[in-house]
């Protein structure tokens, strides 16, 4: 099939990371110097930056977002059995991290307005058992986390922000990754700002800093006791290059919000006329979109599969994702037998089945938008 909106044949990704000079001359003094390791004044100086810029005291460098999550609920010290409520429609990391240490997720579905969390079903979920609760905020608009963080204070319910997909977000003005006891981050390629691979921990809790230092890099004792393990950490290091190609993005943060959010706008003015599509919540009271992905989602009857559209998508040289699939049906989860007795979650599973997201890396073209948008709207429009 042929492109017909533009001349080149140009593969457009899904994503399409920006790399600015900074980045390029930080690692150039890494390799430089000889400090490749998570040795080097990179990784302190990417904690400090991150966690000023996030207005936390406290911060820990890792390798990936999944990692900061494996640390940051271990870090709690919850005992085998305790609850923690998690979102049934996310990364399936968010759910790995609390199998893993033996303790039992407890799944909430999602709403179909913001594709959040519900709230209403946190609440309800909140029992003697429950000891902590994964705020994960999706797709770039932010979880209305004020009821969430009122009740878990009150009932010492401890709160991890799964900030991933918000780097430089707010929420009623204040940053995303600020609230709760602990807040995590990732820096995959398609994240605002990246590592290539990475992520981070935040913490105002000196506690838990030093737990989550000593977790990250195998509980190693000190001085003559160094090879004297205290507890079961991992090696999940950030390296000095990993870190300076950090700071460099960090600095461009501004403009790459900015330009995330005229991604945003661009999509919407193209797709809003289609009846056959919801968008994501640009602009609410306490929020602004920053698209971490601009989100599609079908609306219901109208006679056309997301499986159809995505491939007719690719056939136009454009690539897309399907949505998350939700915890309960995960194969392994399945296979452990984990979910179910689990109900209600059927927003997460229409999600799951009629969501998909539009390439929106800082890297794209206005006139790559245009393409995009306008064959989808032929598509839904059966004209092509
Ligand atoms: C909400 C959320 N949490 C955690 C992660 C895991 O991050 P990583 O891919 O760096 O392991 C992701 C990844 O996309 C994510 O979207």
């Amino acid at each position: 099939m042929k492109r017909k909106l533009l001349s080149k044949n140009k593969f457009i990704p899904v994503n399409s990371p920006k790399i600015f000079d900074k980045e390029k001359t930080y690692v150039r003094d890494c390799l430089n110097s000889g400090w490749i390791s998570s040795e080097g004044k990179y990784v302190k100086k990417f904690e400090k930056d991150f966690s000023r810029y996030n207005k936390r005291i406290y911060g820990v460098a890792v390798s990936s977002g999944t990692a900061a999550l494996d640390i940051a609920l271990k870090s709690l010290n919850l005992k085998k059995g305790d609850e923690v409520i998690i979102p049934a429609f996310s990364i399936i990391s968010t759910a790995l991290c609390v199998v893993k240490l033996g303790l039992k997720p407890v799944l909430v579905d999602s709403s179909l307005t913001t594709w959040n969390m519900d709230i209403d079903q946190v609440v309800k979920k909140i029992n003697k058992k429950t000891k902590a609760i994964i705020i994960t905020h999706i797709y770039g608009f932010p979880v209305d986390m004020k009821k969430i963080l009122k009740i878990a204070k009150r009932k010492k319910i401890k709160v991890i922000e799964d900030s991933a997909e918000m780097i430089g977000q707010t929420y009623f003005k204040k940053k995303c990754g600020s609230f709760g006891d602990i807040s995590v981050f990732s820096f995959y390629a398609n994240k605002h700002i990246t590592t290539g691979e990475g992520g981070m921990i935040l913490t105002n809790d000196k506690k838990i800093y030093f737990k989550c230092m000593s977790l990250r890099n195998l509980c190693f004792g000190t001085g003559k006791d160094r090879f004297n393990h205290d507890d079961i950490g991992w090696n999940y290091r950030m390296t000095n290059l990993q870190a300076a190609i950090g700071c460099g993005q960090l600095k461009k943060i501004s403009w790459i919000i900015k330009r995330k959010r005229q991604i945003g706008r661009k999509y919407i003015s193209l797709l809003k006329k289609s009846k056959k599509i919801e968008i994501q919540n640009f602009k609410f009271k306490y929020a602004e979109n920053i698209f971490w992905v601009f989100g599609v989602l079908l609306k219901k009857n109208i006679g056309i599969k997301r499986d159809y559209i995505v491939n007719k998508l690719l056939n136009y040289n454009i690539q897309t994702r399907n949505f998350f699939i939700p915890m309960h049906k995960q194969k392994i989860f399945k296979k452990m037998n984990l979910f179910s007795k689990t109900k209600n979650l059927k927003n997460s599973e229409y999600l799951s089945l009629n969501g998909f997201y539009l390439p929106s890396g800082v890297g794209i073209s206005n006139k790559d938008i245009e393409y995009v948008g306008k064959t989808l709207i032929k598509i839904l429009e059966s004209k092509i």
